[in-house]
């Protein structure tokens, strides 16, 4: 299969980057990476979730960030939803995208949201249900696509049933998250047709943490399988914390370096990119995972230097 033209990305920097931070992260300082992420051409931006704030305090603010953004068309800032107490709050925010979140792995399902797959399917449910009677788009997330911390190998079908049942309640994107970045190119091409025999490529995104440093390499064997939407975190910042010892996504500054090489359109000014993860890196006292970042980073220094 031909490699498509054009990629969408979604960046995940905000939530995915920020939820397992042990510093926290102000608000306002939130709001200037969104700001900045948008200003570099991203049309996706996942910005929070309405989760348990005992579970993730980091997310605890993302009502706050929300109403701090400026709206711009042809922007959407999904926020993770798990269950009607979190719509509740999401609709409240006037949010235009949930992303809602299960597990091809049971015992991923229960220690990140306290059930089985079943069970979540069902807290779906009206949740789904209830975002389509407001207009509300909702993309839908499996965890653990590839392997997962508590049972290790996942078979690809048991992923193919996941994205099947999240399909059927209406969810208009399916992201196939390899949450601990174990993935090699050969299994994530056989898990995406696995699933592909039950929701239309066109409808699927990849999700790589990048713990293994496979994540390009997976990315580049997906959309050769006609995948065209790639989810990553600017400066590779991220984890989940009920997946131990996993690494941030792929950094979307590698993502777009790969595809602007490949001739594949993204819309992403790399180097604004590139200082809105130099800015949250600031703040973080941390250094972008991003080979491409670390090279713009000493770009930008020597330029300012007037070398
Ligand atoms: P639970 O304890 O089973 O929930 O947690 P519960 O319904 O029994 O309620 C317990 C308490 O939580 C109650 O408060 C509820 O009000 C409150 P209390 O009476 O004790 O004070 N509560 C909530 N508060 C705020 N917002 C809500 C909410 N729901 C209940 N929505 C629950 C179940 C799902 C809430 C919990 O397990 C949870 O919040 N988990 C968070 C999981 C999470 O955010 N994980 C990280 C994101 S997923 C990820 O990173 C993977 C991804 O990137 C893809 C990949 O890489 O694989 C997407
Ligand atoms: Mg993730």
């Amino acid at each position: 299969m031909r490699l498509p033209k054009v990629v969408k990305l979604v960046e995940m920097g905000p939530r995915d980057g920020l939820q397992n931070e042990p510093a926290t992260i102000s608000a306002a300082v939130k709001i200037a990476l969104i700001e900045q992420l948008a200003d570099a051409g991203l049309k996706a931006i996942e910005v929070g979730a309405f989760v348990s704030p005992r579970w993730v305090p980091q997310m605890a603010d993302t009502a706050e960030v929300l109403a701090g953004l400026k709206k711009r068309p042809g922007l959407t800032y999904p926020v993770l939803v798990p269950n009607m107490k979190g719509f509740e709050a999401a609709l409240a925010a006037q949010v235009e995208e949930i992303a809602i979140f299960g597990a091809a792995s049971e015992a991923f399902s229960q220690r990140n949201i306290n059930c089985s797959i079943a069970e979540s399917l069902e807290r779906f449910a009206p949740v789904a249900a209830a975002a389509k009677d407001k207009g509300i788009r909702v993309r839908g997330y499996i965890s653990c696509v590839l392997g997962c911390p508590y049972e290790g190998n996942i078979p690809p079908r048991a992923v193919a049933r996941v994205a099947a049942a999240l399909f059927k309640l209406g969810c208009y994107e399916i992201s196939l998250g390899d949450t601990i970045g174990v993935g090699t190119p050969g299994k994530a091409q056989a898990m995406s047709d696995a699933v592909a025999e039950h929701v239309p490529r066109e409808r699927l995104a990849v999700h790589f943490h990048d713990t293994y440093g496979q994540a390009l390499a997976n990315i580049y064997a997906c959309l050769e399988r006609g995948i065209a939407v790639v989810d990553s975190s600017v400066a590779g910042l991220g984890g989940c914390p009920y997946a131990k010892g996993a690494t941030g996504n792929v950094a979307t500054e590698d993502v777009c370096y790969m595809l602007q090489g490949l001739g594949i359109a993204t819309g992403v000014d790399l180097e604004r990119l590139a200082a809105a993860g130099r800015f949250i890196c600031q703040h973080l006292g941390k250094r972008p995972s991003s080979r491409v970042a670390l090279v713009l980073a000493a770009r930008a220094t020597e330029a300012a230097a007037g070398k």
